[in-house]
Order: structure tokens, then sequence, then C-alpha cells
């Protein structure tokens, strides 16, 4: 078999994985999310899930990958369980699906960081006209997919570390700064107090979905890229205190996003926090109301917009990383290909499958509606936890 590569320390993979976990998911949808499910009610939920059932399942899924050193599929092989082997196979189409319409938002906030980091703060006046406009948005998200593939072609120790090793520690600077400066705005601290008293009354079977969701999904969980990432790590390295550290980056990370976000957003609404469950969530939470707030900055408006624009770039690009890494790894495994034809082969696929996604934000009134069922997230989460369930009680059969 070709020479896989491996992590060059335990600290290089804590930094990968980390990098994996915290993502799109913690300062996009995790302070929406929190929005939408009643502030700090949402939060103790997911810091449930995160510590209670999420950090076992990484150390589980980092174990089989360093046991086997073989990609999400070949790793279950290697164990000898092949009635299991259907979990890394739906691991890889969890991480290609991912990765199609996670790229188009990663390209939306690339493109928004050229367009505050100009002052250009009208594109989120109507944030539906720049999503439709497809060639510009298809653009961002093709040069988006090839920064990945470079670094991914790169190989584990000369790519991807390297890449976790300068942009972790950048983002942790940025994301501190930014927080510095928006407690200080007017009326941040109603925004503090929406974030961090709990709401109990909030809690129902959405919120909690919600959290679960939102957990698994921040700390890259069930998508491949841990069982990829750890068949990369030495023997020798501790999984379980590696582990607690990439959990408790990724829960810390989300948790400051948070104290980025809720001071700014009440300095936007005068202190009134009652719309942020209402219209201000969701996506427009950071593409809408956000630039609102940075062009009421003033002259520093565009620096701080445009940082935090890079920031969320740069949070994607190491998520977006270890996703195309998966793919990738059983490309090379499995079918004998080198790495490079791999990451080209496997980008093209999965810029090819995101087009759906490209379309459905406006462009294409079909794919724009199709794939929204009322409900389907609940349904989503029930099938979840009976998934779970089964697994939990099958583990000894
Ligand atoms: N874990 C990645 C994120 O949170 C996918 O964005």
């Amino acid at each position: 078999m070709a020479n896989r590569g491996s992590f060059s320390s335990k600290l290089g993979f804590i930094l990968a994985a980390a990098g994996s976990a915290v993502g799109l998911g913690n300062i996009w949808k995790f302070p929406f999310e929190v929005g939408l499910g009643g502030g700090a009610a949402f939060v103790m939920m997911y810091l449930f899930f995160c510590f209670i059932l999420c950090f076992p399942v990484m150390v589980t899924e980092v174990a089989i990958g360093r046991k086997t050193q073989k990609n999400v599929v070949g790793a279950f092989n290697a164990l000898g369980y092949n009635k299991w082997n259907i979990i890394g196979k739906l691991g890889l189409l969890a991480g290609v699906l991912i990765l199609s319409f996670y790229n188009v938002i990663a390209g939306w906030a690339f493109g928004y960081f050229f367009e505050m980091a100009q002052g250009n703060f009208a594109v989120a006046d109507n944030f539906g006209a720049f999503t439709s406009e497809i060639f510009k948005v298809g653009l961002y998200a093709i040069i988006f997919m090839a920064f990945t593939a470079f670094f991914v072609a790169k190989g584990v120790s000369g790519g991807i570390e390297k890449l976790a090793k300068i942009l972790m520690p950048s983002l942790i600077v940025m994301i501190l700064l930014l927080v510095g400066y928006s407690l200080t705005l007017p009326n941040s601290i109603e925004g503090v107090k929406f974030y961090l008293v709990p709401n109990l009354d909030a809690i129902n079977i959405s919120t909690i979905g919600g959290a679960l969701r939102q957990a698994f999904f921040s700390l890259s969980l069930g998508m491949g890229a841990l069982i990829t990432y750890g068949s990369y790590l030495s023997k020798n390295d501790n999984i379980v205190s590696s582990s607690a550290f990439i959990t408790l980056a990724d829960v810390g990370i989300a948790f400051i996003a948070g104290l980025m976000i809720f001071p700014l957003v009440a300095y936007n609404n005068g202190g009134d926090m009652s719309l942020v469950s209402s219209n201000q969530a969701g996506p427009a939470l950071i593409f809408i109301t956000l630039p609102g707030v940075f062009e009421t900055l003033g002259g520093v408006g565009a620096f701080v917009g445009g940082f935090f624009f890079l920031l969320l770039s740069f949070a994607a690009l190491t998520s977006t990383v270890s996703l195309l890494e998966v793919p990738v790894s059983y490309v090379v495994d499995e079918l004998g290909y080198g790495r490079k034809k791999a990451v080209i082969l496997v980008a093209v696929v999965i810029f090819l499958i995101g087009i759906p996604s490209l379309l459905a934000n406006g462009y294409s009134a079909f794919f724009s509606t199709a794939f929204t069922l009322p409900g389907s997230s609940d349904f989503l989460s029930a099938v979840a936890l009976a998934w779970l369930t089964y697994c939990c009680c099958s583990v000894d059969s």
C-alpha cells in the first residue's frame, strides 16, 4: 500500500482535528440555533450532548482510525465487523454531502470578506440577491474548493497539519479581539444576558433535536473526518486526552462566538433581543444582521467586517479540508489512485453534487423549495436518536 502519510506530532493532530470541528457550525450555525432555540436553554442542552454523548463517540471514532490506519470504509472492514461496514459507507456519504453544501456557504463567507473589506455593506440589504447571483457565488465556491483541494493535495503533514497550525491560533486571536470589541459597544450586556440566562420554557423537542444535531455536526462526528484523521495518528498518542482537548476547543470556540455575536446584535437592536428568535434568526443572523452592525461602526466598519468574514473563511477552510480528506483517503486506499489525482477527481465531483445547493438559494424556485419538508428536522432527530439507541444496544451482539 502507498505511504498514506501521518501527522508529525500529537499537537498537529489535535490542531487539525480541532480545525475540522471548529467551522461554520460554530460561528455561523451555533449562534442562529441559539437564537431560534431560546438562548441559554439551547446552550445548556448543547453542552450536555457534547460532553455526555459526543465526547465518547469522538474517542471511539479516533480509536477506530488509529487502530486500523485505514479510511472510513476500510477501517470497518479491517476491524472484521462486516455488519458495521454500512456505518463507514454512511460516514463517507455524509462527508461528501456535507462538503457539497458547506462549500457553498463557505463561498458566501469568502465573498462577504471581499465585499465588507471594500465597505460594500449594501450587499447585506439584499442577501437573497447576493445568493442568487449564481455566477458570482459559483465562482466564490469554486475558489474555495480550489483552496481546499490545494491543501489536501499537499498531504497530511505538509498540507492539512501546516494549515491548521497557522489558521487555528490566528482564528483564536481574531475571535478574542472581536469579542473584546463587541463587549465595549452600547447595550452589549443585553446580548450577553440573552445568551447566558436560560429560559427553561424554551426547551422542547425542537430545542433538544436542534442541540443534538448541532453537537454532532459541530464536533465533526458521523462524517468520517475523525476516523480518517485518527488513521494518521501514531499508535503511541493518547486518544482520550486529545479528544477531550478537541471537544473543549470546539465547545469553547462556539461559546466565544456567541459572546462575539449577541452583543453585536444587541447593539444593533438598541438592546431589544426579542427579534433574534424571530426574523433575525437563521442564516440571516450573520449574513444580514451583522453587516448592518459593521456599517454603523463608521470608519472601522469595513475593517471589522472584513476581519470577521476572513475569520469565518479560515474556520470553514480547516473544516472543508477535513471533509475532502474523507473521500480522498477512501479513493487512495481502496481504488489505488495517487493523492493528487484523487483530490482533483473528488473535488470536482463534490462541487458538481453541490450545484443544487448553489441553485437552492433564490436562483431556482424548484431547488429553493423542493427539499424543504415541514417537520423534517424533528423527524431526522428522532431517526438519529433511534439509530443511536440501536447502535448502543447492538454493541455486544
Ligand atoms: N464541524 C464542522 C463545523 O462545525 C463541520 O463546521
